[in-house]
């Protein structure tokens, strides 16, 4: 499953993007927000990382620069949280870091590159072998 979240600075494109992966047939369930009012984006990250499952599932989450929703995602055992503004990175995000939660910032990129990079987000696949070993020390190095 894919969980969703946004702030209001990432509304508008969660709508968008919620409008593609229903084009491509994709489940999803959306935590919010619902309206262009203000809200915190820390509130929304806890919403998406404390139902998701971080080995079944995979989260999306919007926010202005994608910068504060990854601070707030990365605080959650298990979740590992990528800011990815390039194809390039959302590939690398999944085949190095098996990142579990895409970040998007709505105002770094344009809807036609948000669609892209969340496909090969979601397409890729982790390459295991070294990256496992940084992997498993990321959560054996938590400290909290
Ligand atoms: C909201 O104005 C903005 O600060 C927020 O969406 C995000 O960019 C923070 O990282």
């Amino acid at each position: 499953m894919i969980y969703l979240g946004a702030d209001h600075a990432g509304y508008e494109y969660k709508n968008e993007l919620i409008t593609w992966l229903k084009s491509k047939n994709i489940d999803f369930k959306d935590y919010g927000t619902f309206s262009n009012n203000s809200c915190d984006y820390p509130d929304i990250a806890y919403k998406v990382c404390s139902v998701m499952s971080p080995t079944e599932d995979f989260g999306i989450l919007i926010c202005g620069t994608g910068i504060g929703m990854s601070i707030a995602a990365n605080k959650f055992s298990g979740i590992r949280a990528a800011v990815c503004d390039s194809v390039e990175l959302a590939k690398l995000a999944r085949t190095h870091n098996n990142a579990n939660v895409l970040c998007l910032g709505s105002r770094v990129i344009k809807f036609p590159d948000m669609f892209s990079i969340v496909r090969t987000f979601l397409e890729s696949e982790f390459e295991y072998g070294r990256h496992l070993t940084r992997i498993n020390k990321l959560e054996s190095n938590r400290i909290y």
